[in-house]
Formats: structure tokens, C-alpha cells, sequence
């Protein structure tokens, strides 16, 4: 399993999303390392209780910026929002039913190709929508 790194291809040269992006992925890897650490599961439900809040915490700031930019697809862009949530909250109730066969690797892998997809796929559509709105330039 290769560890996922934050890359300049994965930028919209927009600050205000690039800052979360990268913060996620930072989480993400977070949630892998515990695992590999063997750390106990506390700690790793702190990581996935912060992936989940900065999640929405992101996805609100970037429907924020689609919604200022008329982006024409942000329903659709919503609704693959909504999909990562559901997955984020999914992996935290299959940790709580069972935390020690919990594979944290396989919902890194599946949360870190979403996240990827995602940013390359949906979240570079909105650049030309969103690149010249005052916020989506402050970091
Ligand atoms: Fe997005
Ligand atoms: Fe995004």
C-alpha cells in the first residue's frame, strides 16, 4: 500500500481548497499510520471523528464557493459529497461494531481513492467557476 501524498497535479490554484485538500489527505494518512503503529483504537477513532468534522467542514466551503460562482453542476457535486460523507460515517460504525478486526487500511484505501478521484474528477470542474471569487483566493 503506497502512501498517499499530496501532488502539485491535484491543484486548482485555489487557495481557500487546495488548504483543505491538503489537510485531508494529512488525515487520511493519519488514520493509515495508526494502523500500521498498531496504536490503540482511541486513536484512531479521534482520527476518524476529524476526518468526518473537517470533511464537512470542507464540503461546506467548497458548495459555498459553487454556489458564488452559479456553478451550473453543484447538485451532482453534492450529491458525490454526500456519497464521501456516508462512507467517512459507514467506516466509523464499522469500527465501533468491531474495532479490533477494524482494517483501517482497506477505508484508507477506499477513502484516499475516493479523495483523489474526486479532486481530479469533480472539485477541477469548479475552478473556472470559483479561481476569481475574493474567498476562494483567501488562504
Ligand atoms: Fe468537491
Ligand atoms: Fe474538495
Amino acid at each position: 500500500m503506497t502512501l498517499l501524498r499530496w501532488r502539485d497535479s491535484l491543484s486548482l490554484n485555489v487557495p481557500a481548497v487546495d488548504n483543505d485538500h491538503k489537510r485531508l489527505f494529512e488525515l487520511l494518512n493519519r488514520v493509515r499510520f495508526l494502523d500500521l503503529a498498531g496504536d490503540d483504537p482511541e486513536a484512531i477513532m479521534d482520527a476518524l471523528s476529524e476526518l468526518l468534522l473537517y470533511t464537512q467542514t470542507h464540503f461546506r466551503r467548497e458548495e459555498r464557493l459553487m454556489e458564488l460562482g452559479n456553478y451550473p453542476d453543484l447538485d451532482a457535486h453534492r450529491r458525490c459529497h454526500r456519497e464521501f460523507t456516508e462512507n467517512v460515517t459507514e467506516a466509523m460504525a464499522q469500527f465501533r461494531a468491531n474495532s479490533t478486526n477494524f482494517r483501517a487500511n482497506n477505508i484508507y484505501k477506499l477513502l484516499a481513492n475516493w479523495l483523489v478521484d474526486h479532486v481530479l474528477g469533480e472539485d477541477m470542474k469548479i475552478r473556472p467557476f470559483v479561481a476569481a471569487l475574493a474567498e476562494a483566493q483567501a488562504a
